[in-house]
């Protein structure tokens, strides 16, 4: 085999076989590129505002520093500082949450499309849980200081376990990783899951199903 010969096998095979990456999203080409929100979406990301029009204040947000209302029925309320609430994340691979919690109160059951996640807890005991592809739970209860991870698309939840109020941020390697809450995807869509799927699926009557849409107002 030749030097070209080879020099082309190489090419092929990095081009069928890439290196691996831990990233989510895609390593970005400029220092920084502050999303036009108003743009409409490109086909992965925002388009950037000129470099001449970014400001200081691009680059930090206080909406993290407020307390979510967690009168909801749930009692639980995620402020989110992703690509949509703070456009200087745009195309860094990177967002984070604050997650306040009533006593008591649930982040319900829900998944990361595009990110993994990590968490520390600041105030207050949580039970922390995700399920496995493979139907294995994992879970452990945490205070403040302690940190968790779920992997990317695993399905998890944060319970209030505590005495009083709790609180959390979260982390993810995307600047949009997306929420998929179980209990709403599939009780209260737009428009709804027939109702024939939701009793097979989870072998109960239609009465249940109408009860549970009922406590999400559908
Ligand atoms: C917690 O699970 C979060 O998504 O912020
Ligand atoms: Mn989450």
């Amino acid at each position: 085999m030749n030097i070209i010969s080879l020099i082309l096998c190489l090419v092929v095979l990095t081009l069928l076989f890439p290196l691996p990456s831990n990233s989510a999203d895609p390593d970005p080409l400029q220092d920084f590129c502050v999303a036009d929100l108003s743009a409409s979406e490109a086909v992965n990301g925002f388009p950037c505002k000129p470099v001449s029009k970014a400001t200081s204040d691009d680059f930090f947000f206080d909406g993290l520093s407020k307390k979510g209302n967690t009168s909801n029925v749930f009692g639980a309320k995620v402020t989110s500082a992703n690509v949509l609430t703070f456009p200087g994340l745009n195309t860094l691979g990177l967002s984070m949450n604050r997650v306040d919690f009533a006593r008591g109160g649930l982040n319900p059951p829900h998944w990361h499309p595009r990110a993994s996640e990590s968490g520390v807890v600041i105030k207050g005991k949580l039970l922390v849980g995700f399920v496995t592809t493979r139907n294995v739970y994992y879970s452990k209860v945490l205070s403040a200081g302690q940190m968790f991870v779920i992997p990317r698309g695993l399905v998890h939840f944060q319970l209030n376990v505590g005495e009083g109020k709790a609180l959390a941020f979260t982390a993810f390697n995307s600047h949009l990783p997306g929420s998929a809450v179980l209990p709403l995807n599939l009780f209260a869509s737009t428009p709804l899951v027939p109702d024939q799927v939701l009793t097979k699926a989870f072998q109960v009557d239609e009465d249940v199903i109408n009860g549970i849409r009922s406590k999400f107002g559908v």
